[in-house]
């Protein structure tokens, strides 16, 4: 939510940042600005929507400035409009703050600058912090203490980048919550909401902690906490590349990732099976960690969104294999409910970004608490993977595209590993063990041959895009796969989809059965399909239009719907990672057809840093 990037070197600042904050605009796309210190002065340009426009409107300003920042905002605190875009100003027009994060005891420091005769221009909760430093420094005259004795302040969660024309050669970046990355290049500095815009410069980074603030010119820089403690960072090295944050000839990054899915799942696998013997597990994060992670009677899962459909995927396997009791949780109810959580319970937190602020709470919490937490993120060095005592990288390269996909299927291999894993070090090793990793690795294969049929799934994309409603329903394994097709349609389509298990049709929903509701069966060949053959017939018998995504050779299925998609066959607890590539893709032809925003839905944006 909101993308911040911020520029100190000998370059122009102003194409650096446009440039930079196009790659982070997946984060939020209400509205843009920048500002910059030229000759002494401060300037700030801001426009309503997408990037492009601010763009636009710099590009005749022949602008030329050492330092700057940019932002792109997701709205909270009053809508999208040029007032409530970041950057904001003081009010003598020299101190410029960009925002990601809300700061809650924002009404309270309003009234008490307002008071003092600051004088506000916009709804939002990141304008007082802009007041807030006017305010020390005009006190000090000293611009890092100003921004100091402002966060000291504050409750709530910030990332930020400022800049003050009275002090014109720094760049103040601070962290509580929301991410700040510190890149390092040759006599240049960048700070960023995350990596995507400044791999192409640089791939040394320092990650700020809570509570810690960088002080940067184009000579250097130093962090100290807030309360003025120095810290000692180490400069980590970025390991994505600049093809990876492009759309290589796709129409769209959602397309792409689906696209990548082969080699992303390949990727998660990759080096974590034992040279002597291929069928254990080996999981680098979690060495050292063997005694704990035998020992627990108890798991919760807790997540988000698309991260929670693939841990109530990994609860049937890890219950199914391991014996031990697994709850799944949203995260957002979690950490509110006071949950029995303690030293004896693993959580294990997934997240694609590792900065969805209800997860990363979750997480805190359960430590608060003495559960130990295992982390799965595909964002190295993101808050949740730092924050979990130790975790699993999905090594799925950025993932862009606000659906989350290629996300989805590497957490689901993830968890699959995590549970041979485990089953190692529980002894609970079978034959069936080398039968799963056999399988898994045909898998990215499966995958390729399915993605070959994106021609069909188009054919039905054009019967089906003019639907209004879609049910979505799953048994077993597929059910998480059936939410997960729904929540895929809902949010990049705009079209009401609900996803269940199938058998709770019966229980109501099967009254909106008609001729108009088309049904997305997955009715593959596992253990519960004769069950799903029956709920086919109840749903044909009312008029309803099926899709079933079934599986190779299963001729007969053709009787039964009015549409059949056929899938590889694998073993039932693999079955979601193929089942779900045709629901991506539908979802993805119903959304282009529609003629909707698929990388940039609206009302969404990637990773979301508020509660
Ligand atoms: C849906 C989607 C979201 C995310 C959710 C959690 O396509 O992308 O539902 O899955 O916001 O995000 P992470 O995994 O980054 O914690």
């Amino acid at each position: 939510m909101c993308g911040i990037v911020g520029y100190i070197g000998n370059r122009n600042a102003v194409p650096i940042l446009i440039e930079g904050i196009k790659r982070l605009e997946y984060r939020g796309y209400d509205s843009a600005g920048i500002a910059g210190i030229s000759n002494n002065n401060l300037f700030c340009h801001k426009s309503v929507s997408k990037v492009v426009f601010l763009e636009e409107k710099v590009s005749k300003l022949d602008l030329d400035t050492n330092i700057g920042i940019v932002h792109t905002r997701w709205a909270t605190h009053g809508e999208p409009s040029i007032d409530n875009a970041h950057p904001h100003v003081d009010c003598k027009g020299d101190i410029a703050i960009v925002h990601n994060g809300i700061i809650e005891n924002y009404d309270l420091l309003k009234t008490h600058l307002e008071s003092d005769g600051h004088v506000f221009a916009s709804e939002t909760d990141t304008e007082v912090l802009a007041h807030l430093i006017e305010k020390f420094f005009d006190i000090d005259g000293d611009f890092e203490l100003a921004v100091r004795n402002a966060l000291k302040h504050v409750v709530g969660a910030y990332g930020i980048a400022v800049i003050n024309s009275k002090e014109p050669d720094k760049l103040i970046a601070a962290k509580n919550g929301s991410p700040i990355v510190v890149a390092i290049g040759k006599d240049e500095y960048f700070v960023a909401s995350d990596v995507a815009p400044i791999i192409e410069h640089t791939k040394d980074v320092v990650y700020l902690d809570d509570n810690e603030m960088a002080t940067i010119t184009k000579d250097g820089y130093t962090t100290k906490t807030i309360d003025n403690v120095p810290t000692s960072k180490k400069v980590e090295e970025v390991m994505w590349d600049i093809d990876m944050i492009e759309r290589d000839g796709y129409d769209h990054f959602m397309l792409k990732e689906i696209h990548e899915q082969p080699v992303s799942i390949l990727n998660a696998m990759r080096g974590r099976f034992d040279h002597g013997n291929e069928c254990l597990v080996k999981l680098g994060g979690l060495e050292g960690h063997e005694d704990v992670l035998a020992k627990f009677n108890r798991i919760v899962i807790i997540a988000c969104g698309t991260s929670w459909h693939a841990g109530l995927i990994g609860e049937y396997m890890i219950e199914a294999f391991l014996r031990t009791p697994v709850e799944v949780e949203y995260a957002s109810e979690f950490r509110y409910r006071n949950p029995v959580v303690d030293s004896e319970t693993l959580v294990i937190a997934i997240s694609q970004s590792g900065e969805t602020a209800d997860t990363l709470a979750g997480v805190k919490l359960a430590k608060e608490m003495h559960a130990t937490v295992l982390g799965v993120c595909n964002v190295v060095g993101s808050s949740i993977a730092r924050e979990s005592d130790f975790g699993i990288y999905l090594h799925a390269g950025p993932e862009i595209g606000v659906a989350s996909t290629k996300a989805f299927t590497s957490q689901i291999t993830a968890l699959y590993l995590l549970t041979l894993y485990i089953a190692n070090l529980r002894n609970v090793t079978t034959l069936f063990n080398c039968n799963l990793v056999e399988a898994l690795k045909a898998i990215p294969d499966q995958v390729a041959s399915i993605l070959k049929k994106e021609n069909e799934i188009e054919a039905l994309a054009e019967l089906y895009k003019s639907s209004e409603n879609f049910l979505y329903l799953g048994r077993g394994y597929n059910y998480p796969v059936a939410l997960e097709g729904a929540l895929k349609l809902k949010e990049i389509s705009y079209i009401h989809a609900e996803g269940m298990p199938a058998a709770e049709m019966k229980h109501g929903p099967i009254a909106l059965i008609t001729k108009d509701m088309p049904v997305v069966f997955i009715a593959i060949q596992d253990a519960a399909y004769q069950k799903a053959l029956g709920n086919i017939r109840e749903v044909a018998a009312r008029g309803g239009k099926v899709i079933a995504i079934g599986t190779e050779g299963d001729d007969s299925l053709k009787e039964k719907a009015d549409h059949v998609f056929y899938i590889p066959k694998t073993i039932d607890m693999l079955t979601p990672l193929l089942s779900v590539i045709p629901l991506q893709l539908l979802a993805y032809k119903i959304a282009v057809m529609r003629e909707c925003d698929v990388d940039m839905p609206r009302n969404l944006a990637k990773s979301v840093t508020v509660e």
